[in-house]
């Protein structure tokens, strides 16, 4: 422990440690709930949900043409161009638009308006307004999928709740939309999770590509399984395809409790100031949209007992979500000692930050924070790998958790390789833009798949 850390803070923080023992059973745990959301008869009760996303083709890397993607789910709305030329060679034009937050807890028509309007836009610029184009769809919430083009959306998570779309077929809100409007010729549509396009994408260039993970502002994770044992999708024994990707929806891991020895009091704290209170238990431990607001309800309580940052101004950092989770990042991106971008985080939040020990009792907290979520993230891994068990495999991560926080990566390395059976092989790599060009892979396979 640091020196300069006081007893108190290091209590507060103590809920965060989680030693071997309780990874061990977090796995042990999780692999019964998998379990669970794969069978027919449990599936209706298990909260790891295992949705069969339909797609059952991995790439060939021979897949071609010019597909359009949109991507709703993460920070961002983004509409994408993706042109698949060759394995190596994949263009994408994209462009960001300003989602207007409102829109994230309006009636549903608005938002699926707003989708087409700036898929028209978009086209428009790009000069495609006239041009047949296929769509992938990478639509990143729990949704029951009954066909690659059919998903109905279970519930709402990472801030949404749009009204009228839950238990609607998501695809059908969106044609309706582009139609309203008029002037697209979109011939098809393919809805995919975040997950399987970032599976897609990664498996493109990496054939042992068989998870697909994403540590952003939510977390969740898919994997191929064999088709004989996704008993939800109606052609588990008589598909000739050996094999389909499952969509774990693993964010609600301990949605009935069993996740409360790894949970602390912050965490009930969060849990209740969100929309969804009571769901999503596993993500709002492990991701990006609450890992800052963990942080915060620490930091505030030291300071309420006079245990960090006296006489300093916390008047900005009292506010809900102030802490953001970019923080966690920057701070752990000093050297030991060093204090450069904390200095730089106190700035942003109006405070001095004069004392080391201050700076160095929140690098702790962060630090405790950000490990849990590595470790729970490193158990979940695990249990999908002795699942397909198999002996080899590449996983494909996205999210801006994994990208940006300096030491996630070793973490996440780090306790996989002390949760797995020796001499086992994985090797973690960043999957570039799942949501475009792997939403685009699976339209692809899509219309190589349609009967002539
Ligand atoms: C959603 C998942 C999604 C994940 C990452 C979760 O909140 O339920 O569908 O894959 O966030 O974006």
């Amino acid at each position: 422990m640091p020196s300069l850390v006081n007893s108190e803070v290091e209590l507060a923080v103590k809920g965060f440690l989680i030693d071997q023992e309780k990874m061990v059973e977090v796995v042990e745990r999780m692999g019964k709930e998998l379990k669970m959301g794969l069978a027919k008869d449990t599936h209706p009760r298990a909260v790891i949900k295992c949705f069969v996303s339909y797609v059952q083709d991995l790439p060939t890397g021979k897949e071609r043409g010019k597909f359009l993607a949109l991507d709703l789910g993460g920070t961002n709305f983004r509409v994408l161009i993706v042109n698949l030329v060759s394995s190596s060679d994949v263009q994408i034009i994209s462009k960001s638009y300003n989602f207007p937050p409102a829109l994230m807890t309006g009636p549903g028509k608005a938002l699926f308006d707003f989708l087409a309007e700036s898929l028209e836009e978009f086209c428009k610029e790009q000069g495609l307004e006239d041009t047949p184009l296929s769509l992938g769809f990478t639509f990143s919430f729990p949704c029951q999928q009954q066909g690659l083009s059919k998903a109905i959306l279970v519930t709402w998570t990472k801030g949404f709740s749009c009204e009228g779309v839950v238990g609607k077929n998501v695809v059908s809100l969106l044609q309706e939309a582009i139609d309203r409007r008029g002037n697209l010729k979109i011939t098809n549509i393919v809805v995919i999770n975040d997950t399987v396009g970032t599976l897609m994408s990664c498996a493109y260039n990496h054939p042992n590509c068989r998870i697909g993970l994403i540590v952003g502002t939510g977390s969740n994770a898919c994997y191929v399984e064999k088709t004989v044992n996704a008993e939800c999708f109606e052609g588990y024994q008589t598909s000739p395809k050996p094999s389909m990707v499952i969509n774990c929806e693993w964010g609600a891991f301990g949605d009935n409790g069993v996740l409360e020895f790894v949970r602390t009091s912050y965490d009930r704290v969060v849990d209740k100031i969100t929309p969804n209170p009571g769901k999503q238990t596993f993500e709002k431990c492990i991701s990006g949209m609450y890992m800052g607001e963990l942080v915060r309800l620490v930091v505030i309580e030291m300071i309420s007992k006079n245990l960090m940052f006296v006489g300093d101004n916390s008047e900005k950092l009292q506010q809900r979500w102030s802490f953001k989770t970019s923080y966690i990042s920057d701070i752990e991106s000093d050297a030991p000692g060093e204090y450069r971008h904390c200095s730089r985080v106190l700035h942003d939040l109006g405070m001095m930050g004069t004392q080391e020990t201050d700076k160095e009792a929140l690098r702790f907290i962060c630090e405790a924070v950000s490990s849990r979520s590595a470790k729970l993230c490193a158990c979940g891994l695990v249990t999908l790998i002795n699942k397909m068990n198999i002996n080899e495999v590449i996983i494909g991560i996205d999210g801006s958790v994994y990208r940006y926080h300096p030491k996630y990566h070793e973490l996440l390395q780090f306790h996989m390789k002390k949760l797995l059976k020796p001499g086992l092989k994985f090797e973690l790599v960043v999957s570039e833009d799942g949501s475009g060009r792997g939403a685009a892979l699976v339209a692809a396979t899509a219309a190589q798949n349609k009967p002539k």
